[in-house]
């Protein structure tokens, strides 16, 4: 039985994180928000993990440090997504250990929260809550209730705030 390995993206991984986005949302949008994302100055490889079976790239998920505001002050979290699993591996834990690794790493370089857009009750295993919770929103026009929060360092959204998702996520939606 193959293992999976989950790791920071290369230059060789770029049409196979593609094809992973385009079959498992059955469409384009998600893999074009990433090329976008990779010519951005905020694009960081480091925070961009794919998950290998066999020498096969069959997920892949992407942090974007994005910025918090909140009365005139602000700091940078992490927006997890688009994160996805090949649907032919689906159901076999490859999206929870691309998130547990998502939140590894995250911690390791120090950020404070983590959040993400969409399927609230896939990611509250994880220890996602609601953003509104915690005073937190956001500039996508999506669903409130969509948005999830994960404190990674105690406190670290006292206050809440708002987060500013960069235009080509908005365009997303
Ligand atoms: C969502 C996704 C990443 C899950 O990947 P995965 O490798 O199958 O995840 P895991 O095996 O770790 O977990 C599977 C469990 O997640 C849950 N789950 C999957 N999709 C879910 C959803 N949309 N909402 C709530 N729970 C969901 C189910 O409980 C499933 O359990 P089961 O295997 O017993 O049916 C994958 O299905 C995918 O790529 N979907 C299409 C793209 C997408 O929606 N990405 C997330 C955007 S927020």
């Amino acid at each position: 039985m193959h293992v999976i390995n989950v790791r920071p993206e290369t230059a060789e991984d770029i049409r196979a994180i593609d094809v992973v986005h385009i079959s498992a949302f059955g469409g384009e949008a998600e893999a074009r928000l990433v090329s976008a994302l990779r010519e951005s100055t905020t694009y960081n490889r480091e925070l961009s993990l794919v998950a290998e079976l066999g020498g096969r790239i069959v997920g892949h998920a992407l942090l974007t440090r994005v910025p918090m505001r909140k009365d005139g002050t602000e700091k940078n979290v992490l927006a997890l997504g688009p994160m996805s699993v090949v649907p032919s591996q689906s159901h076999r834990g490859i999206g929870s250990e691309l998130i547990n690794a998502s939140i590894s790493l995250a911690k390791e370089k120090g950020y404070g929260t983590i959040v993400v857009m969409g399927h609230p009750e896939y990611y509250k295993r994880f220890g996602f809550v609601p953003a509104k919770d915690l005073q937190v929103s956001c500039n996508l026009p999506a669903p409130e209730d969509a948005l999830t929060v994960r404190e990674l360092v105690d406190g670290s959204l006292a206050g809440g705030g708002h987060v500013e998702y960069p235009e080509a996520f908005i365009e997303l939606y």
